[in-house]
């Protein structure tokens, strides 16, 4: 059994967690969740990131004080969390006794190492607001291009970065005053003296991914600097200890407690739990002579990696503590292919999407996407619909669904004493052990991959012995049961495979199944003559329109809130860099095959174009009568105008997709789709059938 501390990175106290956060936290309760199940001890930890001006800001907008300020988002964020189903083993905040202690412990044993020195800088200041201005706070003209509005560190417009002292009519966007130089003495932390520790420990086998190593050569190759720790008052943090008195108050910059914060968070959780069954030894884990007894893995986005990679490592060997076992970085979230965007409703808080979908749905969209690569994902909200109803719904949860209900209704719920495929279960439970591994290597879109595979063959099996038909035939009873008892068993080791992913719709299954083990151990052992429950249904398939609703909230609330930070903008820049490789590893991806049962759901008819004309008012449409051999004609809309005339399609044979739901447009009603192969912005050409396709006739 191995011991291992887990953390995420630690979420600032100024704003609401929002779909981009939930990357991280699903993919590391994922991660958590299957170490567990691999019967390994594994304690996950996080906090509130609570320090920092722009927390102490956002409490003087809301006229709170900054403790009222972070404990209401404290409670905000674990609300949001438990709906994502995080299973934290403690939630805790930077702003706490453990967090001063261990922060002023690591400082002294810097300083008295030598590792700190002082400097005079040269900073803006607000003379109005009296505060130090961070360059997010300073807007003026660029030096570089001369254009107006620009961040006191680069120009969005010419790409050019540079110092806010550079800036042009610099003004302070907290009160518009014009700020003026001021000097202050600031506490540096001796970064270069630890580059060689950091050089051997970021090599060191497994500890980062192959790209952040190569990342981190870059910056090594460019030379390191120290690191400025401090801040003048006023700023919300602790006050750095032993300072002269005569010097006005220094506080550590929000950055050095922050990932202290997970250690507090630890030792936090190390006092609840003494003496109880469960408790935990602070030092076995973070004792520098323990750092081969136990292991520590941080997970966070690839905008910090800077922190994890460089200062914090040579923060703990220069204070002789341990330093992480690995440090997993994950790329940014995109929605439909693009940047998260207010004005889209495409920036989605926690709270907005639980409003309208499970939370179940996005934690399996995420792990269909996720890999150990630090790749940005892409959630596609049309195909996130699909990939759920197509895997969880059409094919998971189908196969207890159709199943079960003969099982229930003529044999008392009973399963077979004996198994009819032993080969087929017993290939099913071998791929458990690819699937554990994948879920170990933070391969979980392989791990998914893997589990619907094993899916796809329950549904084969079962469509091959149609137990539908065979229930009608005389003398057939015992196959039936035999058929559907396999489904049945195959059923309860994919939700073996998926509990990490999917915690609530396993345990709702136990129900059905009568069962209470649903752990990795036993997904070796059949159910044999075992009594299930009747089956209610377990996972409804994503409606459109709760997609759509869900967009619409979130522009309407997202309007009105004026948010300090937007973390979106954090990291944009890498976020561009890393696009294009996160869209060929789309294209990569098997997993985006559908299963032919999935092709054979749409119903594609022969049709008979009766009648076509224009549409007044709409310079792209046109209006279709088509006879699809039903009593009744069609009427549907496409948008094929522009590069026909009504008169060439009259009287043609087409295709018209018949099972599409109808769709309410400004004009009327469509009652299907026309297909057409081209692109609607350069050319579409309408598929026609030749004069021997007989009208009403099923494509296929
Ligand atoms: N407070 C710091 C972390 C301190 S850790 C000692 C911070 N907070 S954050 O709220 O901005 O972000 C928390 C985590 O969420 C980070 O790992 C960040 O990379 C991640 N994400 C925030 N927005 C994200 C996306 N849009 N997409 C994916 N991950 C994102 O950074
Ligand atoms: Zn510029």
């Amino acid at each position: 059994m191995r011991e291992i501390l887990v953390t995420s990175a630690l979420p600032y106290a100024n704003g609401d967690i929002h779909l981009g956060h939930l990357v991280e936290y699903i993919q590391t309760d994922i991660w958590v969740r299957a170490m567990k199940a691999q019967g390994h001890q594994v304690t996950y930890v996080c906090a509130d990131d609570a320090h920092g001006t722009a927390i102490m800001l956002k409490a003087e907008d809301n006229g709170v004080t900054p403790e009222a300020q972070i404990a209401n988002v404290k409670a905000a964020h674990e609300a949001d969390f438990a709906k994502f189903l995080i299973d934290f083993d403690n939630y805790h905040s930077t702003h706490s006794e453990e967090n001063k202690h261990f922060s002023e412990l690591i400082y002294r044993r810097l300083n008295s190492a030598g590792h700190i020195s002082t400097k005079d800088v040269e900073q803006l200041f607000d003379p109005e607001k009296k505060l130090f201005l961070a360059d997010r706070f300073v807007k003026g003209t660029c030096p570089e291009c001369g254009a107006e509005d620009q961040y006191g560190d680069n120009c969005e417009v010419c790409g050019t970065t540079y110092n806010a002292t550079e800036l042009k009519d610099p003004r302070s966007t907290l009160s518009g005053a014009t700020p003026v130089l001021k000097t202050s003495k600031h506490y540096f932390f001796d970064l270069p003296e630890f580059e060689q520790f950091l050089q051997d420990w970021t090599r060191s086998t497994d500890r980062l991914q192959p790209s952040i190593a190569n990342k981190l050569q870059e910056w090594f190759d460019s030379g390191l600097a120290s690191w400025d720790i401090s801040r003048d008052a006023p700023y919300f943090g602790f006050q750095i200890p032993d300072t002269p008195s005569d010097e006005p108050d220094k506080y550590f910059y929000v950055w050095l407690d922050a990932p202290v914060g997970y250690m507090a968070s630890f030792k936090n959780l190390c006092d609840k739990r003494a003496g109880t069954d469960k408790a935990l030894d602070f030092d076995r884990y973070w004792a520098q002579e323990n750092e081969n007894k136990t292991e520590v893995y941080h997970f966070i986005g690839k905008d910090i990696v800077y922190f994890h990679a460089l200062f914090w490592p040579a923060m703990l060997a220069g204070s002789e503590l341990r330093t992480p076992t690995g440090v997993f970085a994950h790329g940014f979230l995109m929605v439909n292919g693009e940047k998260m965007s207010k004005s889209r409703g495409t920036f989605i808080k926690a709270d907005t999407y639980a409003q309208h979908l499970q939370p179940e749905y996005l934690r399996y969209y995420f792990a269909s996407k996720l890999s150990d690569k630090v790749e940005d994902i892409n959630l596609d909200l049309e195909d996130f619909m699909q990939k759920v109803n197509s895997d969880l719904v059409g094919k998971v949860v189908n196969i207890a669904s159709r199943s079960a209900g003969f099982l229930v209704k003529k044999y008392d719920g009973k399963l077979s004493e004996t198994c009819a495929e032993p080969a087929l279960l017993e290939d099913i439970t071998k791929t458990g052990d690819d699937i554990a591994a994948a879920y170990e290597n933070r391969e979980f879109s392989r791990a998914m991959r893997l589990i619907m595979q094993c899916a796809d063959k329950a549904n084969e099996y079962i469509d091959t012995k149609k137990p539908w038909s065979l229930a009608k035939e005389e003398g057939t009873e015992q196959e039936v049961q035999d058929v559907c008892s396999v489904a049945i068993n195959i059923f309860r080791q994919l939700m073996v495979y998926l509990a990490p992913v999917l915690p609530e719709l396993t345990e709702n299954s136990k129900g059905f199944l009568n069962l209470d083990d649903l752990s990795f151990a036993s997904r070796s052992e059949w159910l044999l003559g075992h009594q299930i429950n009747k089956f209610k249904p377990l996972m409804q398939r994503i409606e459109k329109t709760s997609i759509d609703a869900m967009v619409d909230d979130s522009k309407a609330s997202l309007a009105a809130a004026e948010t300090t930070k937007d973390d979106s903008k954090k990291g944009d820049d890498k976020a561009k860099d890393k696009k294009a490789d996160a869209k060929s590893a789309d294209n990569a991806d098997a997993g985006d095959y559908i299963g032919i049962e999935d092709f054979a759901k749409v119903e594609m008819k022969v049709a008979k174009v009766l009648a076509c004309n224009h549409v007044e008012g709409a310079d792209k449409l046109l209006q279709f009568t088509l006879d699809v051999g039903e009593d009744k004609t069609r009427n549907v809309f496409s948008g094929i105008r522009k590069f026909y005339e009504p008169e060439q399609l009259q009287g043609k044979k087409v295709i018209c997709v018949t099972n599409l739901a109808p769709r309410k447009m400004k004009f009327g009603i469509s009652e299907g789709m026309i297909l057409s192969s081209g692109d609607p912005k350069t050319g579409l050409t309408v598929i026609t059938l030749p004069d021997a396709a007989a009208v009403g006739d099923t494509l296929a």
